[in-house]
């Protein structure tokens, strides 16, 4: 993930600036207990996102972007593999299955030459982070019973496993270099600005991934990779012993790893929350992760203050500070407190409330105008405020779908493990191999201007360390 490049920010402004309303259409009422309400509110939103994703016209599938799996900018990749994750949330959650094919076509074509979820024509760009929300799509679509690839192709397992299997061969690297003792780099190549940075996204990713490849196959070896991860990330300073999640540390400070940038996101705690959640379940109720859990949840409270009611928001709203990634991450706390639920049921009355007040206000920012002709009901960003508030686009029409189908979430199984229903064909040795082995095309085309746009990051975090240290304090 990171920040657009000029010219991709430029076409972001246009569009951005095409998405400001002229004309209102009917705000969505949400009832929260009603799973009619639930389903229907979804799948007026649902199609907004799909529009802004896809045409489909009688010839089949046209893709905006001109390629299934990706969207146009300014989304980068590891967005439309996220967004994929939100369609099977909705499917899963509402039952309707018109956006199957549609999933399924896009998430197989970015399967990548290798089998890793690295596409030679994307990868260039690509941060372990990227990787792994493309991932968390395919191991929910093992866990929601998706029907896997045709036959020549690996299942979402195996797609999964791949990325697994590259995450640890990083991170044994990391600890032979005697880089922080372990841990996950943001970046897999090092011409990405943020190659020594270390975050909670990809770190979280591993343990993540590990916990919930554990609970599908029983095979105790993921388990112990999640456990050394999240061992890991509590001994640095990405998490605190009372359930604080930051976002990264860097390994250019003296020591090395030594600081945290303090950022507090949505998506890093829903990561953490979710990969908790499957540990204590999997070890069957273990201390160490009901404690972790509740402790992660205590602290997301903080993104349900009470200056907005209780609804959910992301630090960068209040200002418009969002960029096209961040308009995103709520979707991904809404989508795993969901699965929190089912994986450790105490926290339910902790949980529910908080969902239904931000899914009711969410409802009520989609009454944007489409910015592409896509029919109506454009999600907004600020669900404390009333009506849309101007800011539309893929992100938040993710971020509502999310929360609003998810409290279908009692009325659904969970997920599935292979021996509870799930039938993904899995593949242990998938993406074993050497990432020098994965290099991108374009390889001679990194350009100024990407690096420059790598540089920006790097800037802008530091601002928003000190900006958002003084918001949370404020
Ligand atoms: C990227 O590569 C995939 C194969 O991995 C291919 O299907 C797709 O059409 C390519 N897209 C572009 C923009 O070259
Ligand atoms: C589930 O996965 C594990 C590990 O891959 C495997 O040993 C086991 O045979 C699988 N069970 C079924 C029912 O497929
Ligand atoms: C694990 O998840 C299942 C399915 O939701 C649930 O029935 C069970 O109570 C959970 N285990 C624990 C220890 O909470
Ligand atoms: C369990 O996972 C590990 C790590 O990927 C793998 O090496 C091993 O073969 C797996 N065992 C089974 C029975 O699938």
């Amino acid at each position: 993930m990171r920040l657009f490049s000029p010219a991709q920010a430029l076409s972001a402004l246009s569009l951005l600036s095409g998405t400001v309303v002229r004309q209102q259409v009917d705000a969505l009422t949400l009832d929260p207990n009603s799973p009619d309400s639930i389903k229907d509110v979804s799948s007026k939103i649902a199609k907004q996102l799909v529009a802004q994703y896809a045409t489909i016209d009688d010839k089949g599938v046209h893709v905006i972007g001109g390629y299934p799996g990706v969207l146009y900018p300014p989304y980068y990749w590891w967005q439309a593999g996220a967004m994929f994750g939100t369609l099977l949330d909705y499917w899963h959650y509402t039952g309707d299955d018109q956006y199957n094919d549609m999933v399924r076509e896009g998430m197989i074509h970015q399967f990548g030459e290798h089998l890793d979820l690295m596409p030679s024509n994307q990868s260039k760009n690509e941060g372990n982070d990227d990787q792994v929300f493309w991932a968390f799509s395919m191991i929910a679509a093992a866990e929601y019973g998706f029907p896997d690839p045709p036959s020549d192709q690996p299942g979402w397992l195996a797609m999964t496993q791949s990325v697994f299997n590259q995450f640890v061969a990083r991170y044994n690297k990391e600890v032979a270099d005697g880089n922080c003792g372990g841990g996950m780099r943001w970046q897999i190549y090092q011409w990405l600005n943020g190659w020594t940075y270390k975050n909670t996204a990809s770190n979280g990713g591993l343990f993540h991934l590990g916990a919930r490849l554990a609970m599908y196959t029983k095979n105790d070896t993921y388990a112990k990779w999640a456990e050394k991860a999240f061992d890991w990330m509590s001994e640095s300073p990405l998490l605190t012993a009372d359930g604080q999640v930051n976002d990264g540390t860097s390994m250019t400070t003296n020591p090395p790893c030594k600081d945290a940038d303090q950022t507090q996101w949505t998506y890093n705690y829903g990561i953490m929350i979710a990969g908790a959640a499957y540990m204590y379940n999997y070890t069957n109720g273990a201390e160490k992760w009901k404690t972790a859990l509740t402790n992660f949840l205590d602290k997301s409270g903080r993104f349900f203050p009470d200056q907005f009611n209780g609804v959910m928001y992301e630090i960068c709203e209040p200002r418009a500070l969002c960029d096209a990634d961040q308009e995103s991450f709520k979707a991904y706390l809404a989508r795993w407190l969901g699965v929190c639920i089912q994986m450790a049921p105490y926290t339910h009355d902790i949980i529910m409330p908080r969902l239904q007040k931000s899914a009711v206000a969410a409802a009520q920012t989609c009454s944007g105008a489409s910015p592409h002709g896509g029919g109506d009901y454009q999600c907004g960003t600020r669900w404390y405020q009333t009506g849309f508030d101007g800011i539309g686009g893929v992100g938040p029409q993710m971020t509502a779908l999310n929360i609003i189908s998810v409290l279908n979430v009692d009325r659904v199984p969970p997920p599935y493990s292979n021996s509870t229903g799930g039938t993904s064909a899995g593949n242990p040795g998938l993406g074993n191999g050497n990432d020098e082995d994965r290099l991108p095309v374009f390889q001679n085309d990194i350009t100024t201007a990407d690096k420059a746009g790598a540089a920006i990051i790097t800037i802008i975090l530091v601002v928003l360390t000190v900006l958002g240290a003084w918001w949370i304090v404020s």
